[in-house]
Formats: structure tokens, sequence, C-alpha cells
């Protein structure tokens, strides 16, 4: 049984009645001792919910956002660190590192699940009280996309003058994780155009004949090249749960708003269904054709 000792001779520290603290051996005593929601912050994040409707239903619109951003900072400090083991040349921690990836991937796939709950009316009495916010401004979610190689200088203009700003206009000008892979290629001996080598890290990616070239040649001697091999299909793993989000973003969203514009002033559904169009490694799945 812990002590219950008065910490600053304040008698509220001493009232636990003895005999009943006592539970498995467990810990009860955190007056001089950090506790889980030390540890974790808890006083921060679990009140940091502040529902502006009086609708029971915002709540859950806020903590799926909150989860969300919350997986998203885990998946940018993997994906950083990916580029720096891509960049070295050190695959192994990258593979691993991109496997936990995926599944922080999948993870946030399925939480659509949790959000299409919502119908439309519990939506529609809390929009009004979203004003101009949307997920389109998600700093996150943009480095995300930048560390995956879909640049666009544009969308900096919502950050502009946020503390976020300089680690965002940072992103744009780094290579993507995409880029460092094509480097590796290059290190490895394949043929690289010097168009792609030197390419402006700062705008999307394109495809290039040289890059699928050289993705050609390690597919088709993976006993040569089996690290490159491993590392190309960790990465269409990553786009295909990428591709995965953003179809149940946009089927998620359809169900709940249908063709109503988004409150971030875009046209709604049908500019998430362009996203859905993008390919982050053009190469990798262009030469699937030929396989
Ligand atoms: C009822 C729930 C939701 C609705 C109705 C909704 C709707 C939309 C719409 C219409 C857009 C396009 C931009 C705009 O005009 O606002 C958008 C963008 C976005 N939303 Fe959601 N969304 C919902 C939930 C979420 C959740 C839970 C997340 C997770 C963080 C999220 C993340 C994003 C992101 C990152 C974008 C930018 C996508 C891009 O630019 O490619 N959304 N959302």
């Amino acid at each position: 049984m812990s002590e219950n000792k008065p910490a600053s001779g304040c008698p509220m520290h001493a009232t636990a009645p003895a005999g009943d603290a006592e539970w498995h051996g467990a810990q009860m005593d955190f007056s001089n001792k950090m506790s889980y929601g030390d540890y974790l912050g808890l006083e921060k994040i679990l009140h940091a919910q502040h529902p502006l409707s009086p609708n029971h239903n915002e709540m859950l619109f806020i903590v799926q956002h909150q989860t969300s951003e919350l997986w998203m900072k885990l998946m940018l400090h993997e994906m950083r660190a990916v580029r720096i083991h891509l960049r070295a040349g050190d695959l192994p921690p990258a593979f691993k590192m991109l496997a936990r990836v995926a599944r922080i991937m999948d993870q946030l796939v399925h939480a659509w699940d949790v959000l299409a709950t919502m119908t439309p009316p519990e939506y529609t009495a809390i929009r009004p009280y979203l004003g101009a916010s949307s997920g389109f401004q998600s700093y996150q979610y943009r480095e995300i996309e930048f560390i995956l190689g879909n640049k666009n200088a544009a969308l900096l203009n919502v950050h502009a003058g946020t503390p976020e700003f300089p680690l965002l206009e940072e992103s744009l000008n780094t290579p993507s994780l995409y880029a460092e892979a094509i480097h590796l290629l290059a290190r490895h001996g394949l043929p690289i155009s010097a168009e792609r080598l030197n390419a402006d890290p700062a705008l999307p990616t394109v495809a290039d004949a040289s890059v699928q070239q050289a993705w050609l040649q390690v597919y088709g001697d993976t006993t040569r090249y089996w690290a490159l091999y491993e590392l190309a299909e960790k990465l269409v793993d990553m786009e295909t749960a990428f591709r995965f989000w953003r179809f149940r973003h946009v089927t998620t969203v359809e169900r709940i708003i249908g063709f109503k514009t988004g409150t971030g002033g875009t046209a709604g559904v049908s500019y998430l269904r362009k996203m859905l169009d993008v390919v982050l490694f053009p190469e990798l799945f262009a030469l699937r054709t030929e396989l």
C-alpha cells in the first residue's frame, strides 16, 4: 500500500482512507511521481475538445479530426526519417518505417467508418458553426503530400503568416521521399536522366522514361536488386493505402454532404474526386503494364 503523505501540508492529500487504497500492488499515489496522464499530457489533449454548437454529434466530428491529426503527426515523424535513411542508402530501417506508415494509413482508412455514422441532418446542424475551417487547411496533411512528391506552391498561401509556414515552405523545397528513391537508383548504377536528377524539388513529380526503365530493370532482376525491389513494393503499398484514404474521404463526404460546397471554399465532392487522379509514384504504376 502506498503512503498518503501530505505533499504540502495540505489536508486534502491525506484524506484517502487507509486500507481502501490497495489494488493488486498498483501504484496509487502520484503526488510526487509522474503519472500516465502527466507523461502523455492528457491534461491538454483531453481538454482540447470545444464544441461550438449545442449538437451532440459535434464531439465525433472534433475527435475524428484530432485523432487523424495525431496519426498524421506520427506518419510525418516516420516519413521524415525514411527520407533521411534513403539519402544515406540505409534501407532496412527505412523498410521498417515504411511498413509502419502503411499500417497507420490503413488505420486512418478504417477510421472513416466511425465518421460515416454521422447523418446529413447531424452534420447540417453543426456546419454553420464550422465557419470556413476545413481539412484543406491541415498543414500536416499538406506536408505529407509534399513529402510524397505532390508539390503545389500555391497551397502554401493558406498558411501565410502562420508559425507553420516556414516548415511547410522548407518541405516544399526539399526533395521528396520518392525523389530520394530515384537518386538511390542512380547510385546503384541505373541510368537516370539528368533532367530528373536535377528536377526542381518544389515542382510535382513528372513521369520520366528513364526512371521507368530503371524500375523495370529492378523488377526484371530481383536477385541483383532485391533491396530496391523491396523498396519499390513498399512505396506501392504506401501509395495504395493513401489512395484508399482519399477514396474513403470522398465517399464519406458524399454520403454526408452530397454535392454541397465545402466549408473550405471548393466545390466539395467534385474537387475531392479530382484529387483521386493524383499519382504520387507514376513510374511504379506505369511499369506494371509492361511486366
Ligand atoms: C463530415 C466530415 C467531413 C466533410 C464533410 C469533409 C469535407 C471536405 C471537403 C468538401 C473538402 C474540400 C475542401 C473544402 O472545400 O472544404 C475537404 C478537404 C479535406 N479534408 Fe475533409 N471532410 C470531412 C472530414 C475530414 C476528416 C475527418 C479529415 C481528417 C483529417 C479530413 C481531412 C481533409 C483534408 C486533408 C482535406 C484536403 C484534401 C486535399 O486538398 O486534397 N476531412 N474535406
